[in-house]
């Protein structure tokens, strides 16, 4: 019988693990460092997601059978190649092929030279000469950071004064610290964001259906961007025609350009694109399963995740092994006050056991909550809850969702009330 360690500490990484305990080959999840909703089979270790030397440790020592990296930073720190280096099994990618994430340099020049489709850009280590290549493309243009900026590091600039603005904070003023050594800059692109995922195991891929994620803290896509307020699956306005070119033009070739450039990928491939029409373009890529994107999918899987994965780790993904349970699933966020700006902590959650109580369809994630010394369940982060259902309808499903939502409660919650409704 199989034991798991999943690193990560949010949603994302609670839903790997609620779907990973139901394979009949699992006994135990470990989740380092995990957070409040960790119980039962599914247990906390509190060793940091780039703390590479322990989390081997913890591996060995407790004869782990495969790793799951949910958190970008763990690749980055380099836990997938110590792993390997003890003949560990890890799903999940090495230093090398994260870089398609965590170096958007790296991942824009490989998009150019394999033909991939992406916004125009250049880019730049002298903000001076940032400045001019932005000022003479057409406005409004944008301005990225090369390397990981929590989400921060992309700035939408609508004049003159703003792209300055933008150069200078990320470049001269270094708000992202060494991640703005060099910007791109790069043409707007319109239209409707979605999200893509495939599991690849270096050779075989296999893609999930269309997802949508809500970036921005308010309806109707205002306010500042977040981690992710929210999500549905599959999306009933991507055609199979727009789905078959997205697998033909952006993953398989961005699979074999990792290939060839020594970075075999195995993992989870994540484009973030813009469909504008028919037209497809790649706004980036990461290197792990969304979140809030995973939670929905994991709703939604059929199959063993853990055979799944373990496949993709051997180098053995059979697509058969895939499949996905008819109807909608759908994620709605629940934040602290004040989020994505400064939040207080600490302040007491109830109502989940009720809301699950409601519907079997419904199942609630924890992300940003903790015990307390009294065993109380409370707010520890700025996503704070993940409220998750699946239905015959996206309406019903939602209709669940936002149902579950109203018996739970803390101070200040705060989420969107347009989940699931596509932005015009
Ligand atoms: N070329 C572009 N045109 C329009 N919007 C963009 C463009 N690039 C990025 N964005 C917006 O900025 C967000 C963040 O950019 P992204 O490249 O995904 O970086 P990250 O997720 O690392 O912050 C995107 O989700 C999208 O809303
Ligand atoms: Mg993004």
């Amino acid at each position: 019988m199989a034991k798991v360690l999943v690193v990560g500490g949010g949603g994302r990484e609670q839903a790997l693990a609620w779907k990973l305990v139901q394979s009949s080959s699992v006994t135990t999840v470990y989740v380092a460092p995990g957070n409040g909703g960790s119980a039962g089979s599914v247990k906390n270790v509190s060793i940091g997601f780039t703390d590479t030397e322990a989390l081997v440790a913890f591996a060995k020592d407790n004869s782990i059978d495969l790793c799951v990296i949910g958190q970008e930073t763990a690749s980055e720190a380099g836990v997938v190649d110590a792993f390997r280096e003890n003949g560990l099994a890890v799903f999940g990618p090495t230093k090398q092929s994260v870089r398609i994430e965590t170096s958007k340099v790296f991942s824009k020049d490989m998009m150019a030279s394999e033909r991939i489709p992406t916004a125009t850009y250049k880019h730049f280590t002298d903000p001076r000469a940032a400045r001019t290549y932005a000022n003479s493309r057409s406005l409004p243009v944008v301005i990225k950071a090369d390397g990981l900026a929590t989400g921060k590091g992309v700035i939408i600039a609508e004049n003159t004064q703003a792209v300055d603005e933008a150069i200078d904070t990320i470049m001269v003023k270094q708000a992202f610290g060494s991640a703005g050594n060099i910007v791109i800059v790069e043409d707007f692109l319109k239209g409707q964001e979605l999200s893509m995922h495939a599991l690849s195991d270096g050779t075989v891929s296999v893609v999930f259906p269309p997802s949508q994620d809500h970036k921005q803290i308010f309806a109707g896509d205002r306010g500042p961007n977040t981690g992710g307020m929210g999500a549905y699956a599959p999306l009933d306005w991507v055609s199979n025609k727009v789905l078959g070119e997205i697998k033909e033009t952006v993953i398989e070739p961005a699979l074999s350009g990792l290939k060839k450039r020594g970075s075999t990928f195995v993992g989870c491939l994540y484009p973030g694109l813009m469909l504008d029409g028919s037209d497809v373009k790649v706004l980036e890529f990461n290197a792990r399963f969304g979140d809030p994107e995973a939670q929905v999918y994991m709703r939604l899987l059929e199959g063993d995740l853990y055979e799944i994965l373990l496949a993709c780790v051997h180098g053995r993904l059979d697509p058969n092994l895939v499949s996905w349970r008819s109807g909608y699933g759908v994620c709605v966020v629940l934040a602290s006050a004040g989020y994505p700006g400064e939040y207080q902590k600490g302040l007491l959650i109830d109502g989940i056991a009720e809301a699950e109580a409601l519907d079997k369809d419904i199942v609630v994630f924890h992300a940003g909550t903790k015990r307390n010394e009294n065993g109380q369940l409370v707010t520890a982060g700025g996503r704070v809850l993940n409220v998750t259902a699946i239905g015959s309808t996206l309406e019903q499903a939602l209709r669940k969702a936002y149902k579950a939502v109203q018996l739970i409660h803390f101070e200040g919650m705060q989420y969107r009330e347009d989940i699931g409704q596509r932005p015009n």
